[in-house]
């Protein structure tokens, strides 16, 4: 499917068919969310399956019973992960190793890392490292997404559950993996949506400085 008829067509889906996705269609998503940008290339996600029955109902029920969690035949958690994180200098330097990151850039990175490792030594900025891993994510599952979009599956991007009881139920190391958001997968029972309301063009994009509208069609 063409990339912008992928990203018109696609709607949050929350009611699905009785009717598996096959390992290889989850495969392409997982492979779509694997090509994500990430800050120094740092990578800190993983992708957590979840398809036998026991655990999606426990997930729906810890996702206040959403109606896509409830019927869809899969559930990736997407979750943060802090160790692959803390590897992003090793993941730095491979990227300076072939040239796309220059001496100079790695040099401020590992500056700026043996510096925010120091402070943190006992007082870990974990709010901070939290949300630079949550972000990273976010690339990561709209990269998902969209390729859902792309195979003409459904997808629900969930983030309302409680993640104490997903980390529980999905038995995460809660030292290194949080859950960003669920995934509900499966085959559209929705029929076609019509779009969500969305701001303009104009309304949402300044143009030289803030507050000056960004006149679509006119520039
Ligand atoms: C960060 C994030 C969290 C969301 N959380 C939920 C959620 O908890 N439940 C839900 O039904 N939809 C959730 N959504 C889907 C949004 O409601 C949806 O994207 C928005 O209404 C626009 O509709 P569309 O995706 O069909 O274009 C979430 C989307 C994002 C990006």
């Amino acid at each position: 499917m063409d990339f912008f008829e992928t990203i018109r067509g696609r709607r949050s889906c929350r009611e699905f068919l009785d009717r598996p996705v096959s390992a290889k269609d989850i495969e392409t998503c997982l492979e779509a969310a694997r090509l994500a940008p990430s800050g120094t290339n740092a990578q800190p996600w993983r992708f957590l399956v979840a398809r036998r029955p026991g655990i999606r109902a426990a997930l729906a029920e810890a996702g206040h019973g959403h109606s896509g969690l409830k019927q869809a035949p899969a559930i990736v958690a997407l979750l943060g992960d802090r160790g692959l994180y803390r590897k992003r200098l090793r993941r730095a330097k491979e990227l300076a190793d072939i040239g796309a990151l220059r001496p100079e850039t790695l040099a401020a990175l590992e500056s700026r890392y043996l510096e925010k490792e120091k402070n943190a030594a006992g007082s870990r900025d974990a709010g901070l490292e939290d949300r630079a891993i949550q972000a990273n994510c976010m690339l990561a599952g709209e990269h998902f997404v969209l390729a859902a979009a792309a195979l003409e599956l459904g997808c629900c991007w969930v983030g309302a559950f409680e993640a104490d009881k997903v980390a529980e139920i999905l038995k995460l190391n809660p030292k290194y993996n949080f859950p960003v958001a669920l995934l509900a997968l499966g085959y559209p029972a929705d029929g076609s949506q019509p779009p969500r309301p969305r701001y303009s063009i104009s309304d949402i994009a300044w143009k030289d400085e803030a507050g000056r509208p960004w006149e679509a069609g006119t520039a």
